[in-house]
């Protein structure tokens, strides 16, 4: 799987990546990820990415040019990218959706920032928009990172036991059982006789 970052801000995500299971996975090969920042498609002198906006409304907007020249450039390189909008306008994204984008090749985050992206960029390359929760971030870098963290655990051979997964597949709701590590007593805290026995239909209906 491929995850592109269309971002101002390629230092907030790429540390993301720097640690744990998801740098194990790009070292695995099971992910790659790559930048693109919209400056590098300015045409004006000064790398000016951002402009007020037509209704003069509060607050500068995402222009057209910078992001339609990226993303045109990036659909002819790679024309099954699928394109993603982070956005409070968006649907809701789900552990549904995490699942379903898990199957697909390349895919694509653009981090508005300020405002929002001139909605002209959204119309022409939009595959979908998602929102990842009732309030608003500072820009799309986040959401972006939440989104493709939950959809890379969803790729086979990224977590270490695949059995983490399939417990989670038949859980509706998505809560699963609380988890305990050794010892089985420690200060005044003992963990549930159930856990001990390794009885995991039982510890799977104990949710929490
Ligand atoms: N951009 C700003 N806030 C957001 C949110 N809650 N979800 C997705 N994108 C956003």
């Amino acid at each position: 799987m491929q995850f592109s970052y269309v971002t101002l801000f390629e230092g907030l995500i790429a540390s993301y990546f720097e640690d744990s299971i998801l740098k194990r996975a790009i070292a695995k090969g099971l992910l790659e990820i790559t930048f693109l920042n919209p400056r590098d498609y300015t045409k004006n002198k000064h790398g000016k990415v951002d402009d007020y906006q037509a209704s003069g409304g509060a607050g500068l907007v995402l222009f057209p040019q910078p992001l339609l020249d990226l993303l045109r450039s990036l659909k002819e390189k790679s024309p099954h990218a699928y394109i993603i909008f982070p956005t409070p306008a968006g649907k809701l994204f789900t552990q549904n959706d995490a699942k379903r984008l898990a199957h697909k090749e390349h895919l694509v985050f653009v981090s508005g920032r300020y405002e929002g992206i001139d909605e002209r960029v959204i119309e022409t390359f939009a595959d979908e928009l998602f929102c990842i929760g009732d309030y608003v971030l500072t820009g799309g870098e986040l959401p972006s990172l939440v989104m493709s963290d939950a959809i890379s655990r969803n790729i086979k051979g990224v977590l270490g036991n695949e059995d983490s997964l399939s417990i989670e597949s038949f859980e509706s709701p998505l809560l699963e059982a609380p988890c305990f590590s050794k010892p089985p007593l420690y200060e005044d805290k003992s963990v549930p006789s159930e856990f001990l026995k390794g009885n995991h239909a039982k510890i799977t209906g104990l949710k929490k």
